[in-house]
């Protein structure tokens, strides 16, 4: 790409000239979040991708979200800026497991977190997102046997809240579950007035600690909300951006991941540059798409979903 383009503009052209909307996550890399024209946790973009006129949606996030976008929109053409965005969480959940799984455990309701494929949520009864999951599970009779997955701290944590007893399958998001417990309460103990807030993707025992535990936009609302001024926030970094523009005079501190080498960045979030938007927009590729009969199956969970939280 020409280093002298300005990319907010052309980007801002394409849009128009395309009927594109750009949808975005909170842990997309600043400039994207600036340019999209709706940003959100995976429930909102879901919601929008359902909702939206547009005839391309450009999805700056990770593949599994632009899937669920063709899902809900199969006659609109959907894009991902780069096509290896994966997503830890999902790919610890592999369908031919899954399905012994399920096998090993008849006579259950599968709720299926939204971080999964298109294939595991066709073999779901439900979907949920952090910021609906345990209103997916309080939704059904209380003898309900459930299967939840893939995320078994989100799991565990909807289970407490929820007094249900869950069968989990055990997987995790590398970037929540590197949190260190020792490090997080050591600069607690140097900023004593810093609320700890924390994603429930996180490990049990760095959710035991945290003042406030919820979705990207519940940590969001929570820390405008606040009177508090200084928050320790235990999530992938990109919503700090968020956090910052709506409460500038806060001070926002990333959590500290446990090896001095890592960070709160999600790499395959991050994978995504305004660059490779650009190109994405102008070439109209990569393009996410699945096949007619996948697409008639996942689409139930989903619509499930999102009639409980409308
Ligand atoms: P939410 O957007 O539901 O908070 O989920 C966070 C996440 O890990 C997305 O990949
Ligand atoms: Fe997947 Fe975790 Fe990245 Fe979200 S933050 S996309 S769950 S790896």
């Amino acid at each position: 790409v020409d280093p002298t383009l300005d990319l907010f503009e052309e980007i801002e052209k394409l849009k128009k000239e395309k009927n594109a909307i750009i949808l975005a996550h909170y842990y997309q890399e600043p400039d994207i979040q600036d340019i999209a024209d709706y940003i959100g946790d995976s429930l909102g973009l879901s919601q929008q991708a359902a909702k939206t006129d547009a005839d391309i949606i450009v999805f700056a996030g990770v593949h599994f979200m632009a899937e669920t976008a063709k899902i809900l929109s199969p006659h609109k053409k959907v894009l991902l800026p780069d096509l290896k965005a994966g997503c830890s969480l999902a790919d610890t959940c592999p369908v031919d497991q899954f399905a012994l799984f399920k096998q090993k455990h008849p006579d259950h309701t599968v709720i299926m977190y939204v971080n999964s494929t298109a294939d595991i949520k066709a073999m779901s009864d439900i979907v949920c997102t952090s910021t609906n999951a345990v209103q997916i599970v309080e939704s059904l009779p209380k003898d309900e046997k459930i299967i939840f997955g893939p995320d078994k701290n989100l799991g565990a944590w909807v289970a407490k809240k929820t007094g249900r007893d869950l069968v989990l399958w055990q997987g995790s998001c590398m970037v929540h579950e590197i949190f260190s417990l020792e490090k997080i309460t050591k600069l607690k103990n140097r900023h004593p007035e810093a609320e700890f807030i924390a994603h429930p993707e996180c490990e049990d025992a760095v959710l035991k600690i945290a003042d406030y535990i919820g979705s990207t936009t519940g940590l969001l609302k929570y820390a405008i909300n606040s009177p508090k001024k200084e928050f320790i926030v235990a999530t992938e970094s990109g919503i700090i951006h968020q956090m910052q523009k709506a409460a500038p005079d806060k001070v926002f501190i990333p959590a500290p991941p446990n090896n001095s080498c890592a960070c709160n960045d999600c790499p395959h979030m991050k994978l995504n540059t305004l660059e490779k938007l650009y190109l994405c927009m102008k070439y109209e590729l990569p393009e996410v798409t699945l096949p007619k009969t996948l697409i008639e199956k996942a689409v139930k969970p989903i619509e499930r979903m999102l009639e409980i939280s409308a």
